[in-house]
């Protein structure tokens, strides 16, 4: 079983459907997958789920928020009865999402300083997605957990990066997103440095806490995402810069603390362009499966067909990829 992370600053990149058709690729290849929302805005959920399913969720409680919501109120530990929703005839489940998820901020935000302090406390609360997960996941053969979290440097997302196998950025050729590369990349290492300290003055292991050594695994251009009024040349001289930015500001930082720290997918750094699939994507999103399931009954007719074509030859070589080399 093996944990992915998708992490860039900025919403709004492609990242939630990216990581939905990676999913279902990924199934595709005979994999079992395990989806965890973890962004409160719940957008992973909403490519998954009916309206109607995700209220049964937050009613019957067997959301995100509910496994770790008897630690946020301190009346116990993780919630292990929860059981994530399985999507009908596939291989594919989701732990769903929660709006309510915004809660445990501010419980892993405490939880840090006293895991710092070496204090079990801190641990208990840090570790407990990565418990939940680890627990699950390992129990009912999930090769690949794929997770969506929020755009922040926030407490949750610390706690869910460090207990993740690999991270994947996904990113679009604007200033913003190349400026957030350096941020991320010397925030990424702090945390990994300051969790390998407090781990190592952790003495009563009575439970699994997160390696705390999430690998990069590449990165994901978006192309959909030109605004109006950048003319193509700002564009072009952004995603020009891609390549060597992230060499500066994440894989030479993380090769600084430990070698083992990039994973390069794909001989690069870059796993793949993602193309400007129009109204597909909302189709797509109405009709709760990736654009590659779309089928004429769906509504797809004349020159769609070929991009839905294009879209299962991207995904399935992607995917593959991920199968040989994470
Ligand atoms: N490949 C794509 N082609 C066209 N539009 C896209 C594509 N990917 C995403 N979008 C659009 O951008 C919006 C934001 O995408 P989303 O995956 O939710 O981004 P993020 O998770 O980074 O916030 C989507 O609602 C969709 O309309
Ligand atoms: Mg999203």
């Amino acid at each position: 079983m093996k944990q992915l992370v998708f992490f860039n600053n900025k919403g709004g990149v492609g990242k939630t459907t990216f990581i939905q058709h990676l999913g279902y690729a990924l199934e595709r290849q005979g994999k079992k997958i395990l989806f965890i929302d973890a962004d409160p805005q719940c957008n992973l959920t909403a490519y998954i789920c009916t309206d109607e399913q995700i209220d049964k969720f937050w009613l019957s409680k067997d959301s995100i928020y509910n496994v770790v919501q008897p630690i946020i109120v301190g009346t116990g530990d993780i919630d292990t009865k929860i059981v994530p929703y399985q999507v009908p005839g596939r291989n594919i489940w989701l732990l769903p999402g929660d709006v309510a998820l915004g809660e445990f901020e501010q419980t892993l935000a405490d939880s840090w300083i006293n895991a710092l302090a070496g204090r079990e406390i801190g641990f208990r609360a840090t570790s407990a997605i990565f418990r939940y997960i680890n627990n699950w996941a390992v129990a009912n053969g999930i090769d690949y957990v794929l997770l969506d979290i929020g755009p922040n440097l926030g407490a949750l997302n610390r706690a869910i990066l460090l207990g993740c196998d690999y991270f994947i950025i996904p990113l679009v050729p604007d200033l913003f997103s190349l400026r957030g590369l350096t941020n991320m990349g010397r925030t990424f290492v702090r945390w990994m440095n300051e969790w390998g300290g407090a781990t190592s003055r952790f003495e009563s292991k009575t439970f699994p806490v997160q390696n705390g050594r999430p690998a990069f695994a590449g990165y994901v251009t978006a192309h959909f995402n030109i605004y109006r009024k950048n003319p193509t040349k700002a564009w072009e001289r952004w995603n020009a810069e891609i390549p060597s930015r992230i060499k500066r500001d994440v894989v030479d930082q993380l090769l600084k603390i430990d070698k083992n720290l990039v994973v390069p997918l794909n001989g690069g750094y870059s796993i793949g362009d993602m193309k400007n699939y129009h109204s597909l994507v909302p189709l797509s999103q109405d009709k709760l499966k990736p654009i590659f399931e779309l089928t004429s009954k769906d509504g797809v007719v004349g020159g769609h067909v070929a991009y839905v074509e294009e879209c299962n030859a991207t995904y399935t070589e992607i995917a593959k990829k991920v199968c040989k080399k994470l």
